[in-house]
Order: C-alpha cells, then structure tokens, then sequence
C-alpha cells in the first residue's frame, strides 16, 4: 500500500473511469472528480479508497473548492490527471462562438485552472506529475475539428509550458494523445463511415480501449516515468505515426 494520492478529472465514465480504476489497483486514493453527479456516485459506490467531488473543471470556484477538499482530506497529491473533456465536430462556418467557447471551457480552460490551483500541493512531496489529455486531434488537423482539435492542440503546448516551468518545483508534465476509443465522447460524433475510415487508417486496425490508454496513463505518472517531462505520448494504433495513403498501398 502507498499513500499517494490521484485527481481523475472526468472519472464518471469512459477513459477517466478506467484510469480511475488502474490507480485503485495499484493501492493510490483516488479523487474522481467529474460534473455529472449522478453517474459519479454510481460508480464510485463501494470504492473504499476513492473520493468523489461533483465539480465543473471549467469553473474556477469549483476547481479551488476540490483542491481545498483534496487537501483538507489528504494533506497531499501526488498526480493530477486532466482527462474532463467534450467533443463536438462542426465545420468552420458553422462554428458559433458559443460552440467555441463551450469546447474551450473545458478542454483547455479547465486543464489551465485545475492544474493552477493543484500546482502548491503536486509540488508538496517533491515529485508530482501532471497528464493531459489531448488528442491525436491535436497532433494532426482533420475536417470539422476547428474548436476541438484546437483545444486539443492548445494542451499540448500548455503541457509543453507547465514542463517548463514547474520542473524546478519537482511537478512533471506530460501528455497522452489517444486515437479513437469507443466511449461515449467518440460514439457521439463517429459514424459508422467515420469508424470504417478509422480502422482503415490505423496500423493497428481497430479502436484503443479504455484501459490500453489509462496503461499510458499510469505509466506517465508512475516512479518508472521520473526523468520524462514535456513529452506526448501518442497512444493512438500507430495513427500520428504513419503518412497519408496506406489504405491504397495496402491494397
Ligand atoms: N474517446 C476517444 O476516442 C478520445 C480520443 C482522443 C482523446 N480523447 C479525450 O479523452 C478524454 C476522455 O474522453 P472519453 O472518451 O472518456 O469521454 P467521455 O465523454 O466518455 O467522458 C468524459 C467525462 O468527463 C466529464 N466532463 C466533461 N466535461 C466536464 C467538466 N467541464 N467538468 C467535469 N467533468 C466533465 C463527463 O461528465 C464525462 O464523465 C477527453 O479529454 C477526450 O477529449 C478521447
């Protein structure tokens, strides 16, 4: 058993669920910190050493009341996921600036303000870690991405930034670029047409899986990881990796 402590940002489901989960396996308290109550408290009942918050990412009273929470609870936070994120593909002229605004709010604002307000207690210990998550959106611009492969992209040089800058205090940060896993988020805007040119696009030739992108997750966060910072991790079936017309070559 250890005593670390781990803030899961979007933990109710999907992605941050099962990161949620690999860190419980390896004995560390988990915060699971997400805006919908409802399913936060499903999945968290009878989860001993995890903490649920009900907070918005995207609203900083929110974000400092958690961290208030998580320090009057554990005194100490050893690594900082920022996994909160929404999805929603448009094309450019049909992007409102509420739309765009919306995305950015929780994509990229909430990683700012979540990292911001936990930075004094990461640094506590004297080797905190820090993981965003991006997107191969971010890496590789695509049609009808505009605000959400922004957002994307826009985190990655934040991670870039946070490195640094907070390597001095002991905070490493790092980011994981996943490629199309079948959540919620993704199952929202792919269709079938956009899952079929997906698989075909990947070396891998499928989808990730939630736990195969918490596996680099943890790794980032994990002791094994200690003189690693400012990188990207794409964990993503080789996609970021590989040029344009493999499917025609393949053939
Ligand atoms: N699924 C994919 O194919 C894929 C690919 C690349 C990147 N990602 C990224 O991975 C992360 C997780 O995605 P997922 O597919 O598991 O999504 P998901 O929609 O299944 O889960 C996201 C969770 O975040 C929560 N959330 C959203 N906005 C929030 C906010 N402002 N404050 C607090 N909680 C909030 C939601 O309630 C939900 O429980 C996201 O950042 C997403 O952009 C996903």
């Amino acid at each position: 058993m250890t005593e670390k402590v781990a803030l899961v940002t979007g933990a109710a489901r999907g992605i941050g669920l099962a990161t949620a989960h690999r860190f419980l396996r390896e004995g560390w308290q988990v915060v699971m910190l997400d805006r919908d109550g409802e399913e936060l408290r499903k999945v968290a009942q009878g989860l001993n050493a995890a903490l649920p918050i009900i907070a918005d990412v995207s609203v900083p009273e929110d974000v400092d009341k958690s961290i208030a929470e998580i320090t009057e609870r554990f005194g100490r936070l050893d690594a900082l996921v920022n996994n909160a994120g929404v999805a929603d593909f448009g094309p450019i002229t049909e992007t409102s600036f509420e739309r765009w605004r919306r995305i950015m709010a929780t994509n990229l604002d909430g990683v700012f303000l979540t990292s911001q307000a936990a930075t004094p207690l990461l640094a506590k210990e004297g080797s905190g870690a820090i993981v965003n998550i991006a997107s191969i959106s971010g890496l590789r611009a695509s049609t009808l991405r505009v605000a959400y492969g922004t957002s994307k992209a826009a985190v990655i040089q934040l991670t870039l930034q946070q490195a640094a800058e907070l390597g001095e205090i002991g905070i490493r940060a790092n980011a994981v670029a996943p490629g199309p896993v079948r959540t919620k988020l993704a199952m929202a805007v792919h269709t079938p047409e956009i899952i079929a040119a997906y698989h075909d696009a990947l070396p891998l030739n499928r989808y990730g899986s939630e736990e195969e992108i918490s596996n680099a997750i943890w790794f980032l966060c994990s002791d094994e990881a200690s003189y690693i910072t400012g990188q990207v991790l794409a964990a993503d079936g080789g996609f970021h990796g590989t040029g344009v017309g493999l499917p025609a070559l393949r053939g």
